[in-house]
């Protein structure tokens, strides 16, 4: 079922998988501020929709490109003002992500690259083909990561690594975005979305309360002190008791059967 259609990404939705598509194939699927807005309202109607859209995979169009960056030509010229309105933006955008109840999963099909690394930093988990290629080409062109890549790449692959990526600018092999924890998984090429789909129905198994608040609590604990943050999984674990989903998981075990979620 194809949906929703703007003018620069794709949201469409099957079997309860929605594949968003960021579509501007002829610049690499590069971000500007009217892609990053298309991104944006696209996520709302993703939230929107839980009842068609239990897992959210984000993708580039073409086979070359997840997405190479914020869009250049755009940037070129612009002011300081203009310059915080587009981070800004993406921030805003890329925060939707995080925010969904939905699990999210980046098939990284090629370039990821600037605010492509970025875009892919801010979902669940990554996948990539083993043709995909990762960096932070910002200092490059006399800028730094404005999209999240000085935070939520540091977050993912530690300090040391991201300053390396981020300094030397060059670009890294799916094999090492592997190796360093940024990509969770490498397929082939032709089996990297058929390999997301089944990531995707392996969570959606699971009740859909459960994964939404799983992944609050894992990002909401990331920063804070440990104490305070097991205060917080207690709270959130404790309101999983107030579901019919851990009423329902539950006595499925015991009556060992496949569980019904009602997601309610
Ligand atoms: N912005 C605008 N246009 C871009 C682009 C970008 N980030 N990346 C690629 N394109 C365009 C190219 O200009 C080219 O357009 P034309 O056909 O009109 O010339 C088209 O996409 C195809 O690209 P190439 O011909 O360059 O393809 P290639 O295979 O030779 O090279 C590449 C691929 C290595 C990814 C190269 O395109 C490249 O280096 N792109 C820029 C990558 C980059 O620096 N990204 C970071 C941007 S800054 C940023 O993201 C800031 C931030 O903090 C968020």
């Amino acid at each position: 079922m194809n949906f929703y259609k703007y003018d620069n990404v794709l949201l469409e939705a099957e079997d309860g998988i929605g594949t968003l598509t960021i579509n501007r194939p002829k610049v690499l699927n590069a971000l500007n501020s009217a892609t990053l807005q298309d991104i944006g309202d696209a996520l709302r109607e993703v939230k929107e929709r839980q009842d068609v859209i239990k897992v959210l995979i984000i993708t580039g169009a073409g086979p070359k490109s997840f997405v190479a960056g914020a869009d250049i030509s755009q940037m070129h010229n612009m002011s300081v003002v203009e310059a915080l309105n587009l981070s800004k933006l993406a921030h805003n955008s890329f925060a939707e992500i995080e925010e969904l109840p939905q699990f999210t999963i980046a098939a990284v099909n090629g370039f990821a690259l600037g605010g492509g690394c970025e875009l892919a930093s801010s979902c669940d988990m990554r996948i990539g083909s083993n043709t995909s290629k990762f960096g932070q080409p910002e200092v490059g062109l006399g800028i730094i990561p404005g999209f999240g890549g000085t935070q939520r790449l540091t977050r993912l692959i530690g300090r040391g690594k991201a300053k390396e990526m981020i300094a030397t600018s060059t670009m890294i092999t799916a094999q090492e975005a592997y190796r360093i924890g940024l990509l969770d998984e490498i397929t082939e090429p032709d089996q990297l979305m058929d390999n997301a789909k089944e990531i995707a129905k392996t969570i959606m198994k699971n009740g859909p309360i459960a994964v939404a608040m799983a992944k609050y609590s894992v990002d909401r604990g990331a920063d804070l002190p440990l104490d305070i943050a097991i205060d917080m999984e207690s709270q959130v674990w404790a309101e999983t008791f107030a579901t019919n989903d851990q009423s329902e998981g539950m006595e499925a075990f015991l009556e060992k059967r496949a569980a019904k979620f009602s997601g309610k």
